[in-house]
């Protein structure tokens, strides 16, 4: 007998979850590993934000609430989005649920029929195209070179775009290239999507506020006001609050796809934890220092890992303009051998080698659409990363 279904065969599990889980059996061996696998920032959660969960809990807000969120949530969440990316919605057009990944499921659920198609600009989020498949859909998968700044061009998604199409994939700063798109950018794609109609826009802004460079952000929903009706913005407090393990992510978006995603939620998890919505509402109506404190320490990150991985003979890396990751080019050691004489066909190879003799836990490009690349979180200490990189020296130094 099988346990498994047809729609789930065709799913894979989490590549950066599954590079963190080798990095842990390594470890549990005794192996000396740096996990730079899973991206989350390494900060505790801003101490006024807990004390708002210990407040809600004690103040008895420990009851189910609504499936779309709590009316506070919902209303701090609207009032973020007229605050910080000009867009004027209220309390009736947001959503909540648990981390802006059920966010993206729940939309997915709500809207694919069999084969409709979703376009994936490459390289990105590694749940993307999972979610579309398991959910019946068909990841369409656009390649957008280093050279396009890791952007989707109009004309390349002019092309991309079928009678079938009915979701585009927008992640800016991207995961995990940290490519972020200007406001002449988003204009000209949206230029294209008003030829068509039957596209819906999904932009997955979660990581708005880690931003480098002096660059201001601009949401979709700002560059492109007249596709209102059919865009998505997904947000979360995970990557700016340090908030991974609340699993509070956030939408806005059309009333019917709204209300569709409630009820899919009311169905399924009923609605996001009571505490953490309490929580959230004090991450976006409270002091904002610490986000300003954190995007600080990951602008200096990637500047020890830019300038460390471009010294590495072998490695190229284009400084991420956003983010917390480095997608570093590895292309010069496919097809070279390692001191134990396995050739490095691909970038998979690349990931294990610097694994096993590296000691340095990384999510190969192929997990992301685009190869040869590896992607290393930045999300950590400087001297965990100076070391890190060392040991990526000193493993690539051996490639003959
Ligand atoms: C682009 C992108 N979207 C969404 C998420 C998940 O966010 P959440 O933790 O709110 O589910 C991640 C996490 O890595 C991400 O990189």
């Amino acid at each position: 007998m099988s346990y498994v279904s047809s729609r789930l065969a065709a799913v894979k599990p989490s590549a950066s979850m599954a590079a963190s889980q080798a990095a842990k059996a390594l470890r549990a061996k005794g192996v000396d590993v740096i996990d730079l696998g899973l991206g989350e920032p390494d900060f505790p959660t801003p101490m006024h934000i807990i004390d708002a969960a210990h407040f809600a809990a004690k103040a008895g807000q420990t009851l189910y609430t609504g499936a779309a969120g709590t009316p506070e949530v919902r209303e701090a969440v609207a009032s973020k989005f007229r605050r910080e990316n000009g867009l004027d919605y209220t309390a009736d057009d947001i959503v909540v649920a648990n981390g802006a990944k059920q966010i993206i499921f729940n939309a997915l659920m709500a809207t694919l029929e069999a084969g409709d198609e979703a376009i994936l600009p490459a390289p990105y989020f590694v749940s993307y195209p999972e979610m579309v498949k398991l959910l019946g859909g068909t990841p369409v998968l656009v390649e957008c070179p280093e050279t396009t700044g890791f952007r989707l061009a109009p004309d390349v998604l002019e092309k991309a775009i079928t009678a079938r199409t009915k979701w585009l994939f927008l992640n800016m700063p991207g995961n995990p290239s940290g490519a972020v798109y200007s406001e002449a950018d988003l204009k000209a794609l949206g230029a294209v999507l008003a030829r068509h109609p039957q596209v819906l826009v999904l932009s997955d802004e979660i990581y708005e506020h880690i931003l480098f460079d002096g660059r201001e952000f601009v949401s979709f929903g700002k560059a492109c006001p007249e596709l209102k009706d059919r865009t998505l913005i997904v947000n979360g407090v995970a990557k700016s609050y340090a908030m991974t393990g609340w699993r509070v992510g956030y939408a806005a978006g059309p009333a019917p796809l709204l209300k569709a995603m409630s009820t899919i939620q009311s169905q399924s998890c009923t609605s996001v934890c009571s505490i953490a919505q309490a929580a959230t509402v004090a991450a976006l109506n409270g002091p904002q220092g610490e986000v300003a404190r954190f995007r600080q320490a990951f602008e200096a990150r990637r500047d020890l890992v830019v300038v460390g991985i471009r010294k590495i003979n072998g490695l190229t890396l284009s400084p991420p303009e956003g983010a917390f990751y480095a997608y570093i080019g590895c292309a010069s050691l496919i097809g070279r051998k390692t001191p134990k004489g396995v050739v490095l066909e691909d970038d998979a190879a690349v990931a294990n080698y610097l694994l096993n003799e590296g000691r340095v836990a990384s999510v190969p490009g192929v997990a992301y659409g685009l190869s040869p690349y590896f992607r290393i979180s930045t999300a950590t200490s400087e001297e965990v990363l100076t070391e890190a990189i060392a040991r990526i020296n000193g493993a690539v130094a051996q490639v003959e």
